[in-house]
């Protein structure tokens, strides 16, 4: 049976960087709900972060975990979500996601992204050993795949609190 919007779980998804743990907490304090960043639990069950994660497991077993924590946490309803920038590209996300949540594709151009890029690198093993050029493509190749959702904000010209509180003013609609 189709889960009603009003029982769904938000999941927010988009490139590296872009700011859904940030987005996410707020609107779930807004909402007064839980929020649960899926990159958080996967480092939690390690005790290290994502970069330490990659090179100790392995991307592979990375992606798995990240499966298991959207699967256990979407079984649950109106939890807030952020979902690394990767889930998304695993097809058993995307069916989890679209059949329990109200999916938010947190959007940012290129150009402003990139003016991020040195504050983000260190943390994201998949930046890691690849020139702009190729981060550039990625970035393109992954916006193709966010295109699945069912609201899009553009967060260039709004700080995380005015996108937080207009998320929250659209589920009220
Ligand atoms: C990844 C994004 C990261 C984290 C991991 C892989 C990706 O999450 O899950 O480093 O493949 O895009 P953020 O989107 O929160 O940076």
């Amino acid at each position: 049976s189709v889960i009603p919007l009003r029982e769904r779980n938000i999941a927010f998804i988009g490139f590296m960087g872009v700011g859904k743990t940030t987005i996410g907490e707020l609107v779930a304090n807004k909402l007064v709900r839980d929020f649960i960043d899926i990159d958080k639990e996967i480092e939690n069950e390690y005790q290290m972060p994502t970069s330490e994660i990659f090179k100790t497991i392995g991307e592979k077993a990375f992606r798995k975990k990240e499966r298991d924590y959207v699967e256990k946490f979407c079984q649950k309803r109106l939890q807030v979500i952020s979902l690394g920038g990767g889930a998304f590209l695993q097809e058993e996300i995307r069916n989890i996601c679209l059949s329990t949540c109200i999916i938010f594709f947190l959007d940012i151009s290129w150009e402003r992204w990139k003016e991020r890029l040195n504050l983000i690198i260190d943390s994201r093993p998949v930046l890691q050993g690849r020139n702009l050029e190729e981060i550039e493509e990625l970035f393109h190749k992954r916006r193709e795949i966010y295109s699945i959702h069912n609201s899009k904000f553009t967060t260039d010209n709004l700080d995380a609190e005015e996108i937080a509180d207009y998320i929250t003013d659209s589920l009220k609609l």
